[in-house]
C-alpha cells in the first residue's frame, strides 16, 4: 500500500503572521493518516523548520537551483535547503515553465540537484488546454517525464510526480477523477518501465483540488494524493483535503 501524500503549494502567498496561524491550525488537527507537507516561499522556510520541528508535518520549497553553488544571483541550492531540514522541492511547476522559461532539461537538472542532497523533488507535468484538445495529453506528459527519468537514471524511482493539467490550475476547473486516473496510469506505467518499482512511487494530482472533490480524486487507483494550491491557504480547507486522503 502506498501512503497518501498531500502537499500544500502556497505559491507567493502568506506573511509571518498568517503562516503562523495556518501552521498552528495544521498542527492542532494532527494526527493525520496521510503524509502532509507544505511548500512555502523561501523566506518562510526557516519559520516552517522551527514551527514544524518534532512534528510529522513536513515542509518543502517551491523551486531549487540546478547548480550546487556559485555565482547564481537569486538562486537557492539544494544544499541550503537540506541544511534547514527541507524534505521536498517542487520542480517544473507549470507557472515556472511558463513565466521563467523552464524547459524539460532544466527541470530534470533541478530534480537531480535536489536528490543529490536528499531533498525529494516533486516533479510537475501537465498539458495545456490546447494540447488536450489536440489529443496530445499523453505525448506531452510522457515527454516531460522521460527527460527527468533519463537524467536521473537509477534514482528515478525516488521522485514524487505531480500531474497538474495546466487548464485546471487555479481555474476552478478540475480534471474529472476518470480523466486524471487515465493520465496517472500512463505515468505509472512509464515509471515502472524505467524503475521496476513504480508500484511504490507516489503520483499526486494537482489543479483546483478542493475539499469537495478531493475524495473522489484520491480514491482513484493511481492517484496517491494531491498538490494543493489555493485550498492550502486556509487551515480548515487544507485539513479537510488531508482527511479526504485517509
Ligand atoms: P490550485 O493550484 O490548487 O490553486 O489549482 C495547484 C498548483 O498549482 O499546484
Amino acid at each position: 500500500m502506498r501512503r497518501k501524500l498531500v502537499v500544500g503549494n502556497w505559491k507567493m502567498h502568506g506573511s509571518r503572521v498568517s503562516n503562523a496561524e495556518l501552521l498552528s491550525g495544521l498542527l492542532a488537527a494532527r494526527p493525520y493518516v496521510a503524509d502532509v507537507a507544505v511548500c512555502a516561499p523561501f523566506p518562510y522556510l526557516s519559520d516552517c523548520a522551527v514551527t514544524l520541528a518534532g512534528s510529522d508535518v513536513r515542509w518543502g520549497a517551491q523551486d531549487v537551483s540546478a547548480h550546487a553553488q556559485g555565482a547564481y544571483t537569486g538562486e537557492v541550492s539544494s544544499e541550503m535547503l537540506a541544511e534547514l531540514g527541507c524534505r521536498y522541492a517542487i520542480v517544473g511547476h507549470s507557472e515556472r515553465r511558463a513565466y521563467h522559461a523552464e524547459d524539460d532539461a532544466l527541470v530534470a537538472a533541478k530534480a537531480q540537484a535536489a536528490l543529490a542532497r536528499g531533498v525529494t523533488p516533486i516533479v510537475c507535468v501537465g498539458e495545456t488546454l490546447e494540447q488536450r484538445d489536440a489529443g496530445q495529453t499523453e505525448e506531452v506528459v510522457k515527454r516531460q517525464l522521460s527527460v527527468v527519468i533519463h537524467r536521473l537514471a537509477h534514482c528515478a524511482g525516488e521522485i514524487v510526480v505531480a500531474y497538474e493539467p495546466v487548464w485546471a490550475i487555479g481555474t476552478g476547473r478540475t480534471a474529472t477523477p476518470e480523466q486524471a486516473q487515465v493520465v496517472h496510469a500512463v505515468l505509472r506505467a512509464q515509471l515502472h518501465a524505467a524503475t521496476g518499482h513504480a508500484d511504490r512511487m507516489r503520483l499526486l494530482y494537482g489543479g483546483s483540488v478542493k475539499a469537495d472533490n478531493a475524495r473522489a480524486l484520491f480514491s482513484q487507483p493511481d492517484i496517491d494524493g494531491g498538490l494543493i494550491g489555493g485550498a492550502s491557504l486556509k487551515a480548515a480547507d487544507f485539513i479537510a483535503i488531508c482527511r479526504a486522503a485517509e
